[in-house]
C-alpha cells in the first residue's frame, strides 16, 4: 500500500504554570514523518529530546499538561481514506482505533499491567471489549495465543509480580499485538532489561512484525538497538527530526552532525580506542535555541546556523537531512 502512518507538522508540548508563569516545553517541533506499511521504523536520540512525546501524540494519547498545536497524524486504511488520529472524538478512538488499528507499548510498561489482576484477565478484558466474545472463549484464544511469545500458559494464572522483567514485557507486546493492529508504538520496550533477555525479546517483535506483516515504531536511545532490528530510521534532536533515512544508509554514511555524533559513540568490536561522547547537553526546551538547536553543540556550525533554521530537505531518494551543509545558498 505504501504510506500507512503520516505525522504531518506535528506541533506539541507541554504547557503548564510554575511560580506564577505560563511554560511551555517546546517537545515536538514541527515534526513530519512518512512511515510505510510492513517495516520496522526506529525513532533515535538521546534523552528528553521528545522522543516518547511524539509516540503519544502518533497514538491520540493527549492528557494535560501535552498539547498539539498542530499537525495531524493519519492512518491510511486505503490508498485514499485514511482515520485522522487526533481529530476523531476520544470515544471513536478509545472502541474503533486503539488495539485494533494502533496500539501503544509505553516506556516502562511492564509496570502498567495492573499488579492486582491475573495476567489472563488483561487478556480477557481486552477481547471481550473489542471482538464481542465471551469470556471462556477469550481465555481459550489467550491461552493458545500466549505460547507463540515464548511464555507458558501457566503465566496466565500468574499476577504481574510474580514474572521476571523479560516475561512481563513479553505479555505486554503480546498484549499490544492481540488485535492485530495495522500500527504498534513501542517505546524502549527493551531498555529496563538486561542485554540477554533483551535481545529475546526484540527478536519476539521481529518475528510477530514478520508474521503479521504490520509496522512497528521502534523508540529507543539506544542506537545498536536500531542497527540491529530497524528498517528506517528518524533521528531526533532537541523536539526536532534532523534526519530521516533507510538505517543501513545512516550507519553507512550519517549526514547530520548529530546522527554521526551518535554513530561515533558507539563501541566497535576490536576498536580498543576510547569513544568519546557528544560535548555538551541538549537545550533546555522551555527555550531552545534560536537557528539550528544544534548549533551549540556542532563542530561545524556557521554564521547562518545560529540564525535561521534548516529545511528538512530530500537530498536522495528517501533520504531527508535538516542542515545547512548540505543546502546550496
Ligand atoms: N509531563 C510533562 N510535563 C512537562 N514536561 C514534560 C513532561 N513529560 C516530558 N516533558 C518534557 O518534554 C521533553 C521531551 O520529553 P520526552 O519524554 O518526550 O523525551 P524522550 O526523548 O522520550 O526522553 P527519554 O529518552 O528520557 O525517554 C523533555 O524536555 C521533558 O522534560
Ligand atoms: S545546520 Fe549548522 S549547526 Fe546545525 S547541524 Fe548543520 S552545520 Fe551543524
Ligand atoms: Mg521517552
Amino acid at each position: 500500500m505504501g504510506v500507512l502512518l503520516s505525522v504531518e507538522n506535528v506541533v506539541g508540548g507541554y504547557e503548564f504554570e510554575s511560580l506564577g508563569k505560563k511554560i511551555y516545553v517546546d517537545a515536538v517541533s514541527n515534526v513530519s514523518i512518512s512511515i510505510d506499511d510492513n517495516v520496522v521504523f526506529g525513532i533515535a536520540g538521546e534523552s528528553g529530546c521528545g522522543k516518547s512525546t511524539l509516540l503519544k501524540i502518533m497514538y491520540g494519547y493527549i492528557i494535560s499538561p501535552l498539547k498539539v498545536l498542530r499537525g495531524n497524524i493519519k492512518i491510511f486504511t486505503s490508498n485514499d481514506s485514511y482515520i485522522d488520529v487526533l481529530s476523531i472524538s476520544s470515544e471513536l478512538r478509545r472502541s474503533r482505533v486503539w488495539w485494533k488499528e494502533i496500539s501503544w507499548i509505553p516506556q516502562n510498561a511492564m509496570n502498567v499491567l495492573n499488579p492486582v489482576e491475573k495476567i489472563k484477565d488483561h487478556f480477557v478484558e481486552i477481547l471481550t471489549t473489542h471482538e464481542r466474545i465471551d469470556k471462556d472463549d477469550a481465555l481459550k484464544i489467550a491461552t493458545e495465543y500466549v505460547e507463540s511469545f515464548g511464555l507458558s500458559k501457566s503465566v496466565l494464572d500468574a499476577y504481574p509480580h510474580q514474572l521476571s522483567g523479560g516475561m512481563r514485557q513479553r505479555v505486554v507486546i503480546a498484549l499490544a499485538l492481540l488485535l492485530k493492529p495495522k500500527v504498534v508504538l513501542a517505546d524502549e520496550p527493551t531498555s529496563a532489561l538486561d542485554v540477554v533477555v533483551q535481545r529475546g525479546v526484540l527478536q519476539i517483535l521481529l518475528n510477530k512484525q514478520s508474521e503479521l506483516k504490520n509496522t512497528v515504531v521502534l523508540v529507543s536511545h539506544d542506537m545498536g538497538v536500531h542497527a540491529m532490528v530497524t528498517n528506517k530510521l528518524a533521528v531526533m534532536y532537541a523536539g526536532k527530526v534532523v534526519e530521516i533515512g533507510r538505517t543501513e544508509d545512516i550507519f553507512e554514511k550519517p549526514l547530520h552532525p548529530y546522527t554521526k555524533a551518535l554513530i561515533d559513540s558507539l563501541p566497535r568490536i576490536g576498536d580498543k580506542t576510547l569513544r568519546t561522547g557528544l560535548a555538551g547537553s541538549p537545550p533546555d526546551l522551555r527555550n531552545p535555541p534560536p537557528g539550528c538547536r544544534f548549533h551549540p553543540r556542532c563542530p561545524f556550525a556557521m554564521d547562518i546556523c545560529r540564525k535561521e533554521e534548516p529545511p528538512m530537505i530530500e537530498i536522495e531518494k528517501n533520504r531527508f537531512v535538516s542542515c545547512w551543509l548540505y543546502i546550496r545558498r
